[in-house]
């Protein structure tokens, strides 16, 4: 080849590579490097709240996201629920609560970006981790493993989710607000061989190859493949380092207090312990913060996960479940973003320089050619300290950090709350007036089958009802005797539960129930039994599906046995294998008694207390004023509440939240059971009415109690806070 030949194709090659610079810098608008994530070629620390839209009302969105942003939040981060997409194969759902594109749209219009996790897998405390029931049944499938019909769906969804948002031009490459996305959940630690490092690697690629123009994260995966990249959650991630030195340090959730179970306490972070982590990540060189959650919101109807989480999932986080500010924790965290903005120049213009500023103490210096920024940290839990940096003294409350914008002056420290502590009042408003009918304890012939067995339960409901009946009838010969006289036999029932409760021949005998760490229950009680045929009737509860842990996919519910008398003078008589009648759902369900279409398709009579399996319903008039609503459920048992036929969620104040509260001394490893609140009162007694689903008038209140309480201590608060 001669010199001019190599020549030209010396400068033929450059220009393509020019051309090849030039195309990625025009498609891929969100870049990043061992610093920061840039948007259009500038560097940013950003500070990033999670909203799951589907945990509150449309009508609620637009002032939602403006309290994120003025309190100083840059990006809105939310998961994708599968599960209320596509309810039934291929029919997907995107209205109301699930309207994906207005939710974003409205964050756009707020100046806002978005991080979208796709997932599909969303843990989130959400039913079933965010799949379809559906999913489960595709024969031969296995979740989020190596497996064919797996990855088939996975993949479906996601670039319909994709296409969905490129055609809405909401890519930032291409205009729009979304400059991350997230493709599966924490799903690193669950790798155990070379097939779950196949599945997720093939999961990166398949979300790269979507070609959306924006960095595409892993959460806790320390094998994310190039360009996607891995990143932290937890209380603390100060310590975390991407997998690989090219990649900026991100922490996708940080938590800001955590989730409320039926049965548990309620959780809370400090504001002081939150803020000292976020300015600890940024500290040691982390530039995106992700508060999950920074509105939890409602989990409304069935989407709770679990079982056991509760409806609420306030989450302690700085707005509240109602969309109220929750100070002091909004208003110190705002000051914190005002004070890391203010150095961010600083923060992304170099990788700070550490130095000892005592056993405890250290100072970490982010200088560039044109500015300075300093953080002072004081890590000792129980001590205060004054430090000497650049020649000034600066006292540190213990486990604390202060931020010196400009290397000299501490605008802000992460133990010192300025912010007023507001504490939010419930105030009763307005008692009802209500009529009941009364369930039919199961089967109903008409909606019943039979089967030879135990059956687990939503192998045959489909979870789209919380309840199935299990009937069966024993025999009891006339000459029959029991063991002793003048005692009654045993029944005992095993169930995976999570909750159960029997009757026989149509009286209520007990119930029984699980807890978050064990949802198995056994029932053991002595039953009046007469001589002729005998109806033992189980009404098994759900409570959402799991969302967590490995081959969560597996579990089983319901009545699964064994189920046996004893007492009886033939000795143990066992029920497992017998003619057993399945009905699924409550009748009240089946005929929608809760909406305005279904709800004089029956007769409501006088309402009277400790009925168990009773509906009750009530017609109201919306309070004036702007205030958030909740129900007080608190002289009631467990059940589910609708308004305007919206479900509201399940209720279950007479779970009362059990073992030790542990009061909140701030300093030192915070944890999940470090600071609660709340034991030995209901775990949840207040159920957030989302203002527009209410009328001014005639709005139709139904409630289904299992177990029995007393409707007329329901009433309606208003809530404020201050
Ligand atoms: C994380 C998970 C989140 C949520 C959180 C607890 O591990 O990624 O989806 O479940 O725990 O609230």
């Amino acid at each position: 080849m001669g010199s001019s030949t190599t020549t030209i194709l010396f400068y033929r090659n450059f220009y393509f590579l020019l051309l090849a610079l030039f195309i990625s810098s025009v498609a891929c608008s969100v870049t990043y490097d061992h610093r920061a994530i840039s948007i259009n070629g500038k560097k940013r620390i950003l500070i990033s709240g999670s909203i799951h839209y589907a945990r509150s009302v449309p009508e609620m969105w637009p002032d939602l996201i403006k309290k994120a942003k003025d309190g100083g939040v840059d990006v809105i981060q939310t998961y994708i629920f599968w599960n209320g997409h596509e309810p039934s194969p291929g029919n997907y759902y995107f209205e109301d609560r699930y309207d994906l594109v207005r939710f974003i749209k409205i964050v756009q219009k707020a100046g806002l970006y978005v991080n979208l996790r796709i997932g599909p897998y969303a843990c989130a405390e959400w039913n079933f981790g965010g799949f379809p029931m559906w999913l489960k049944y595709i024969p031969g499938i296995s979740f989020r493993t190596d497996n064919g019909h797996f990855k088939a769906a996975m993949e479906k969804f996601t670039e319909k989710i994709v296409s969905m948002m490129k055609s809405e031009s909401l890519y930032e490459s291409q205009g729009g607000p979304i400059i991350l996305s997230q493709i599966e959940n924490e799903y690193g630690p669950l790798e155990t061989n070379a097939g779950d490092r196949r599945y997720a690697n093939w999961a990166a690629k398949m979300a790269v190859g979507l070609n959306t123009g924006v960095p595409w994260l892993m959460c806790k995966q320390d094998d994310a493949p190039d360009p996607v990249i891995n990143t932290c959650n937890g209380f603390y991630c100060d310590y975390f380092s991407p997998n690989k030195p090219y990649k900026p340090k991100m922490w996708t959730e940080n938590w800001t207090g955590w989730f409320t179970a039926f049965g548990g306490a309620t959780p809370t972070r400090p504001a002081e312990d939150l803020a000292f982590s976020t300015a600890k990540f940024i500290q040691k060189g982390g530039s995106f913060v992700n508060y999950y959650m920074y509105h939890g919101g409602t989990n409304f109807g069935h989407t709770a996960g679990g079982p056991f989480i509760a409806t609420s999932y306030d989450y302690d986080a700085p707005i509240d479940e109602y969309g109220l500010l929750n100070e002091p924790k909004w208003s110190h965290l705002k000051n914190l973003h005002l004070a890391i903005k203010m150095s961010e120049t600083a923060l992304v213009g170099a990788d700070p320089v550490v130095t000892s500023l005592g056993r405890n103490q250290q100072s970490n210096v982010f200088k560039s050619k044109t500015s300075c920024a300093a953080f002072l940290a004081n890590f000792n839990s129980r001590y205060s300290a004054t430090v000497l940096f650049n020649g000034n003294h600066y006292k540190l409350p213990p486990w604390s950090i202060s931020i010196l914008p400009d290397c000299k002056n501490a605008v802000y420290n992460t133990a010192k709350v300025s912010a007023e502590i507001k504490h939010a009042k419930m105030q009763s408003v307005r008692g009802f007036n209500w009529v009941a009918f009364n369930e039919k304890v199961g089967p109903y012939e008409s909606r019943s089958f039979t089967w030879n067995g135990l059956r687990e339960q939503n192998g045959v409901t489909w979870d789209k009802t919380d309840y199935l009946w299990y009937t069966t009838y024993i025999e009891i010969g006339h000459g029959e005797k029991f063991l002793k006289t003048n005692m009654h036999p045993i029944l005992t029932v095993e169930s995976a539960g999570p909750t159960l409760q029997v009757f026989v021949n149509g009286e209520q005998t007990g119930t029984a129930y699980g807890s978050k760490e064990r949802s198995k229950l056994t029932f053991t009680g002595p039953v009046k039994l007469k001589a002729g045929s005998n109806k033992i009737s189980l009404l098994s509860g759900s409570l959402g599906l799991p969302n967590i842990g490995m081959h969560y996919e597996k579990w089983n519910f319901g009545v699964l046995g064994p189920v046996f008398l004893t007492g009886l003078n033939q000795g143990k008589r066992n029920l497992d294998s017998q003619k057993w009648f399945y009905t699924i759902g409550l009748k009240g369900e089946s005929l929608s008694v809760y909406s305005e279409s279904g709800t004089n398709s029956v007769r409501w009579g006088m309402a009277w207390p400790k009925q168990p399996i009773t509906w009750y319903k009530t017609y109201f008039n919306a309070p004036g004023g702007s205030e958030p609503l909740g129900l007080d459920m608190g002289t009631m048992g467990k059940g589910e509440m609708w308004i305007n036929g919206h479900s509201i969620g399940r209720h279950w104040p007479g779970y009362k939240a059990y073992g030790t509260c542990v009061r909140c001394n701030y300093g030192g490893t915070y944890n999940e059971d470090k600071c609660n609140t709340n034991c030995g009162q209901p775990s949840q007694r207040w159920y957030h009415i989302p203002r527009s689903w209410l009328k001014a008038t005639g709005n139709l209140l139904v409630v289904f109690e299992q177990w029995g309480g007393d409707p007329k201590g329901i009433s309606l608060a208003k809530r404020t806070v201050g």
